[in-house]
């Protein structure tokens, strides 16, 4: 079995940074509130012409260059994304064509928080299947064009950027992304969903008038599965994969919440020291989360040649899972 590589990280923040101390002018809300409850300090906001397809293939231009490929030799596109451009065509479709990317199979995954693990584990396995060579996997997110902006207990979580990666075949054996664990749970879908703008709640006055077109959530009740449904999946996976969690040297979690961080790292008995962070700077940018710190982790030199990185999220869905993979 030939292995799949990632040959290159890139990320896009938007300009505008927008702090807790700012959106305590729009909202009934402190820093004080935000940074204890969240762990959240600021966020990047997109503007008009930051779109999802913008955001996503400007972090692809990144992850192309420090790949070292071109262009040309991208041969599978997906992107993983809860805020799509518009329903169809695909945001994949419209970064396509912004990339130059010719006529190569392209398409959306929605799995919210945990789309870039959905979309790493699909990328990876149609690429060790033999069809594909190289591909783009990018989690792009505009969170505030879905935020209700009059809801406190939302607004003031997410924020919007793009992470992407170049995977790449390799024939050298037990490299790269070792495999995943994937799960979700539509008995849950109530917990975070966005009802209105699909086929089954079109835009009408009265679903204008009911807010239906904002993200809606029960944070509580998310809060108290996602550390259990984390832990789990991190150790079954580790299991089949014959690794203990000592083994384990970087863990980049989705960056949703400093408490069901902190909790996760304890309940799975992993030293602070091992957890990549950037909540403090970006907020909950779902999909791009991860891809985004992983970037950073990189950048600063956190991860060597051998390494076992861990990624674990959670999501709308309710989605979840955790991904391996050795350093390369
Ligand atoms: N500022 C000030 N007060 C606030 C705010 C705010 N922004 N938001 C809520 N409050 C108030 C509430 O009204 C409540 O007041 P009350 O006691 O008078 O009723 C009080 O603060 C406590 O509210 P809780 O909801 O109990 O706060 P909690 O400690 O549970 O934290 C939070 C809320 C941060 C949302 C937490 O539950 C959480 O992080 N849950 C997980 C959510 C999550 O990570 N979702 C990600 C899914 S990712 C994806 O797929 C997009």
């Amino acid at each position: 079995m030939p292995s799949v590589v990632i040959k290159g990280m890139g990320a896009y923040a938007p300009k505008n940074v927008v702090t807790n101390e700012d959106l305590s002018q729009i909202v009934d809300t402190s820093d004080e509130w935000i940074r204890t409850r969240t762990g959240i300090g600021e966020r990047h906001l997109a503007d008009e012409s930051e779109t999802v397809s913008f955001m996503a293939s400007e972090a692809a231009k990144e992850a192309l260059e420090n790949s070292g490929l071109s262009i040309e030799e991208i041969d599978l596109l997906i992107v993983a994304t809860m805020t799509p451009d518009m329903l169809f065509p695909s945001t994949a479709c419209l970064v396509q064509s912004k990339l130059g990317l010719k006529k190569v199979a392209s398409f959306d995954i929605e799995a919210a928080c945990s789309g870039f693990l959905y979309a790493l584990e699909v990328g990876s396995s149609m690429l060790k299947a033999g069809a594909y060579k190289n591909a783009l996997i990018i989690g792009s997110e505009k969170i505030s064009g879905i935020v209700d902006w009059q809801d406190r207990t939302t607004c003031v979580l997410f924020g919007d950027g793009a992470g992407a990666a170049v995977l790449s075949k390799s024939e050298e054996p037990d490299i790269g992304v070792l495999g995943a664990l994937l799960r979700a749970d539509g008995d849950a879908a109530h917990l975070l969903h966005m009802p209105g703008g699909g086929s089954n709640i079109p835009a009408s006055s009265e679903s204008l008038d009911d807010r239906q077109h904002f993200l809606k959530m029960n944070g509580k009740e998310i809060f108290k599965v996602a550390v259990r449904y984390m832990e789990q999946a991190t150790l079954d996976l580790l299991e089949s994969k014959g690794l203990t969690i000592e083994e384990i040297d970087c863990v980049i979690p989705h960056q949703a919440n400093m408490r069901i961080i902190d909790s996760l790292g304890e309940r799975l008995g992993v030293p602070k020291e091992k957890f990549v962070n950037n909540l403090v700077r970006y907020g909950n940018t779902s999909a791009a989360s991860i891809p985004i710190a992983l970037t950073e982790a990189v950048k600063l030199g956190k991860l060597k040649k051998g390494d076992h990185l861990l990624l674990i999220a959670f999501g709308a869905g309710l989605t979840w899972g955790a991904s391996l993979i050795k350093w390369t």
